[in-house]
């Protein structure tokens, strides 16, 4: 666990509704949201299409959260500059998607901002070896890239007790967290919660989101 044992929670909005999404942002922020998890997909690296750096700048001043951006994309080194200045404190990038890992989370820092490496569910933990002393977050993902509202793969939980013991950043899973499903994340060694329907699916976000928190 970093820093603190308390567990984050970053509502993802993929899952929000698009049309209101200043005011979503506003609402998870009121219902005690840490981090604003931002699922940025190229059509490329994954099937699905979603926002760009114009859609982080437009929100940026709606909130003080935490901005933590999930880069589903190739080539993540040309776009590190453009979230950044467009309000990221957090660049998230794919392992499978680049040939230098070590570059980008370089730029990432230089820039003064957080640097995570993610790997999706078919790729080994051990891909992670040349750059896990260097990243402030490592995100494991509970599902194939691209959708939400899929189900949670409990056998990435193997990943994460692989990791722990010797990684004093942050652990973030991504995909399938609900109340149940965020316990066996949080007793792996999980630190922080990506969930978008659990929280967005709900009426109640607060309650959602103390749900998850446990
Ligand atoms: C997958 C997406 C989803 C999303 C969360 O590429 O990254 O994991 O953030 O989806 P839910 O919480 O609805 O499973
Ligand atoms: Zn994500």
């Amino acid at each position: 666990m970093a820093e603190s044992n308390r567990v984050l929670i970053a509502p993802s909005i993929l899952s929000a509704d698009f049309a209101r999404l200043g005011e979503e942002i506003m609402e998870i922020e009121k219902a005690g949201a840490d981090w604003v998890h931002i699922d940025v997909m190229d059509g490329r690296f994954v099937p699905n299409i979603t926002i760009g750096p114009v859609v982080v700048k437009a929100i940026r001043p709606e909130t003080k959260l935490f901005f933590d951006a999930h880069l589903m994309i190739d080539d993540p080194a040309e776009y590190v500059d453009s979230f950044i200045d467009a309000g990221a404190d957090m660049v998230t990038f794919h392992i499978e998607a680049c040939n230098d890992p070590v570059a980008i989370i370089e730029k990432i820092k230089a820039r003064g901002k957080k640097a995570g490496v993610s790997i999706k569910p078919g790729t080994d933990v051990n891909a992670l070896s040349a750059v896990i002393s260097r990243v402030d977050m490592v995100l494991i993902m509970t599902v194939e890239p691209g959708f939400g509202g899929q189900a949670f793969m409990e056998d990435q939980m193997d990943k994460v007790k692989k990791i722990r013991d010797n990684f004093g950043g942050y652990i973030q899973v991504d995909g399938g967290i609900n109340k149940d499903t965020a316990r066996v994340a949080i007793k792996s060694g999980v630190d922080v919660l990506v969930a978008g329907t659990a929280i967005f699916g709900e009426n109640d976000y607060s309650k959602a989101i103390s749900d998850l928190r446990g």
